[in-house]
């Protein structure tokens, strides 16, 4: 005869009460868990991205007192990305390498400030080339190694403005390598590297492109050779090892939500922090359905939030980021 575990096992039992179900929680989310991207533009630009409403471009000015909201919150980090000025924006993506860019300057503003927050910054040219991909175009392809010696100087630059930390998010074979060497001879051996492994070709970039000013791709329709093909997880295991090897200090996996599968994968076979990027996307399906009274907008976030936290993520980039850590720490 089998014996099944009811009546001796009630699962309910520990779920009658607030205290049981904080003490029996296997997860939780901290402010400290949290990093938040944040758009930095110049005065001419306007601050309003229709497809995040919530999310504004800041000036330097307006950065400042962000900035500080985010301390205040306790989030570690500051993920920054730059609306480069269409006339800026060429071919090469030469901007890039001006040492007193957007993106230079708002650096050097925030570590102006001596708070405990670190500042993270995007590597890759897609702000700032004119056809809006990630590297250089030759033949009618994202050359790889043409784009990386770009990369190694636009790393440079922001190691040098301050940043605390880099994030390469272009996809080019090789380039942490590259950039942990290029860096190194420079200098920057503390600064960190924290790859975009593995990012996915994917549609849930959408608002991010408006909010950076890439109206629309040129040159070649999308980035599919050279971000990931959404149908593999394999592959991303094998992008994180190489990333891992050639010297990454942390990982990020994006999109997030629809990826938990692969985070999950990476957090049982890698032993490294690792984050997920809850992207525009993300953020601007909730909002929208929120806004339209759909959803409850914090219950919401916090779930879509703790799930990257029980898949296995030490970290998450979200655009809901400062709000949730203003609530969690009130
Ligand atoms: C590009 C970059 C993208 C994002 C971060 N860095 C977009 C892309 O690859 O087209 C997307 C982030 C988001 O959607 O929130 N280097």
């Amino acid at each position: 005869m089998v014996i099944g575990a009811f009546p001796n096992t009630r699962l309910r039992r520990l779920r009658q009460s607030a205290w049981m179900r904080d003490l029996c929680s296997e997860n939780d989310l901290t402010p400290s868990d949290l990093i938040l991207p944040i758009f930095v533009r110049e005065p001419e630009t306007s601050p309003h991205i229709p497809s995040m409403p919530g999310v504004l471009r800041l000036t330097l000015d307006e950065l400042i007192d962000v900035v500080h909201q985010a301390a205040d919150a306790g989030i570690p980090a500051l993920a920054l990305f730059p609306t480069t000025p269409v006339e800026l924006r060429c071919p090469d993506g030469s901007e890039a390498l001006n040492p007193d860019n957007l993106i230079c300057r708002a650096i050097q503003t925030i570590k102006s400030l001596n708070l405990n927050i670190g500042v993270i910054t995007d590597v890759a040219l897609d702000p700032y080339t004119d056809h809006g991909h990630d590297g250089v175009i030759i033949n009618g392809r994202v050359d790889n190694e043409a784009t990386i010696e770009i990369l190694q100087q636009q790393a440079y630059i922001q190691a040098k403005a301050g940043a605390d930390a880099l994030a390469p998010s272009d996809m080019m074979d090789g380039r942490i390598l590259a950039l942990r060497h290029y860096l190194d001879d420079r200098d920057y051996a503390d600064c960190l590297l924290i790859s975009y492994a593995v990012k996915y070709a994917s549609s849930f970039y959408g608002p991010f492109r408006q909010a950076v000013g890439v109206q629309q791709l040129s040159g070649l329709k999308d980035k599919k050779t050279y971000q990931m093909n959404p149908a593999n997880s394999d592959e991303a295991m094998r992008e994180i090892a190489q990333d891992i090897q050639e010297g990454a200090d942390m990982i990020i996996i994006k999109p997030g939500m629809p990826y938990l599968d692969v985070m999950q994968r990476a957090a049982a076979q890698f032993n490294i922090p690792l984050l997920a990027y809850q992207v525009s996307g993300e953020y601007a399906m909730i909002k929208a359905a929120a806004q339209n009274g759909w959803l409850e907008e914090e219950r919401t976030v916090l779930e879509s939030l703790i799930a990257f936290k029980r898949a296995g993520a030490h970290g998450i980039l979200s655009y809901f980021a400062l709000e949730v850590a203003q609530n969690l720490s009130a």
